[in-house]
């Protein structure tokens, strides 16, 4: 069986530890070998250490490559995107420009309203093309695995429409994808006045069609002033878990609203967002160790600078998650690079705290940390090759790809797409 060796990179950075979330100290340990290798053999990590070990075991038809001033580090896991849509949302981002808010522009029927209607337009074909587009941008930023969201929908049919796209991308591209149903993202036009018809669509339709088809593994929800209160929540959720899904929440983006509370009394895998979360709402979350996923690029495409409150959040031995809310309103943009510099120079995580939040922290929370997030002997050759001699470049360079290879379960990823 033929074998890849990459050898020779300035740091191997492995984030070899106990397979769960890390949390306090361990956040910042990346358990990094200088002159590191590795060996890859059917799709999986076959050995890591230095690069004299791993050319001891090369054999004559192993693939070298050498990585000579480069980083190597796995595959970035991003753990909250909203991969499938279409249409444009050009005119609200010149808008909020101009000084509307995000909150004015969905008030007057825009925003997420006009994705949706886009979206409901658009074939499953249509969506594909979209989607898998979007999937090469992962990759060429060196995300190896997305968790991607539904909730540009809002009927059965088109709910299921995007869930499909979502798994297809999976099956089609190299790019991994966990599905999430976000049914509960805004209540759509024709609900507009009959809030619990839509609620009741969802618990009596939605949920057990998916179930049926598998066609997602959590249920999620937008859980704001205006959209879905802790009430609605609490219903849809609860639902969402007796047809076994597992919970992840939007919480706390634009107000403080008791969603935090409701993810730690629902034992939510994660609660994502939380730029507006309490000492209260942390400490909620710490008692039911639910994970908190950091999303600073809508913070900074929204033009805010209520960035969340990551520091309390380590304190309090969160094993926090970063992600980058890969969205067509509030966060266009698929690199986790990026979201490392936002967490670095706005949040005040150090690079290696960030890192760790980017991989390991985010496959434990997509419940896949037995094979993705770190580079250890038995998990799936998902890695990147970067241009640089020192990881905190990765956080530290901003607007510029580093990226020079790609790989995922050991095959080379064309990136010209
Ligand atoms: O996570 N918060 C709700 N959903 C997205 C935004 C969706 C949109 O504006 O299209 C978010 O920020
Ligand atoms: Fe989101």
């Amino acid at each position: 069986m033929s074998s890849l060796a990459v050898l020779h990179e300035s740091q191997l950075i492995t984030l070899a530890g106990p397979p769960r979330a890390r949390s306090g100290k361990e956040l910042g340990d990346l358990k990094i070998i200088p002159d590191g290798g590795l060996l890859v053999a059917n799709g999986k990590i076959a050995h890591v250490g230095k690069t004299p070990e791993i050319e001891s075991l090369c054999q004559r038809d192993t693939e070298v490559i050498d990585s000579r001033r480069c980083v190597v580090l796995p595959g970035f896991v991003d753990a909250h995107t909203h991969l499938v849509f279409a249409g444009s949302r050009l005119e609200d981002f010149e808008s909020r420009a101009r000084g509307e808010t995000y909150e004015q522009i969905a008030k007057r029927g825009g925003g997420i309203q006009t994705t949706v209607q886009a979206t409901r337009a658009a074939t499953e074909d249509d969506l594909l093309v979209l989607a898998k587009k979007r999937a090469s941008w992962f990759l060429q930023n060196g995300t190896t695995t997305i968790e991607a969201k539904s909730g540009y929908g809002l009927t059965l049919k088109d709910e299921l429409k995007i869930l499909r796209v979502i798994r297809r991308v999976g099956t089609e591209t190299a790019l991994e994808t966990v599905p999430t149903f976000l049914g509960a993202h805004a209540f759509p036009p024709e609900f507009r006045e009959h809030h619990t018809g839509y609620i009741s669509l969802i618990i009596d339709k939605m949920l057990p069609a998916i179930e049926r088809e598998k066609l997602a593994e959590y249920c999620d929800i937008f859980c704001e002033q205006n959209y879905f209160d802790v009430e609605d929540s609490r219903r849809i959720l609860t639902a969402g878990k007796q047809h076994g899904l597992k919970l992840r929440m939007h919480v706390d983006q634009l107000t403080n609203g008791g969603g935090a509370q409701l993810a730690a009394e629902l034992r939510a895998i994660t609660a994502d967002h939380l730029e507006q979360t309490a000492a209260d709402g942390i400490s909620a979350l710490a008692k039911a160790g639910v994970q908190p996923v950091l999303l600073p690029g809508s913070v900074y495409a929204l033009g805010s600078k209520k960035y969340p409150a990551v520091r309390q959040m380590i304190d309090a031995g969160r094993a926090v998650v970063l992600a980058t809310d890969f969205n067509p309103g509030s966060s266009p943009s698929p690199s986790m690079p990026m979201m490392l510099s936002l967490a670095v120079a706005q949040m005040r995580m150090t690079p290696g705290e960030a890192i760790t939040a980017a991989t390991v922290n985010a496959a434990a929370s997509l419940d896949r940390v037995d094979t993705i997030g770190s580079l250890e002997l038995g998990k799936l050759a998902n890695f990147a090759i970067y241009d640089c001699d020192d990881y905190r470049e990765l956080a530290y360079w901003f607007g510029v790809s580093l990226v020079r290879e790609v790989y995922v379960r050991g095959a080379r990823i064309p990136l010209s797409s």
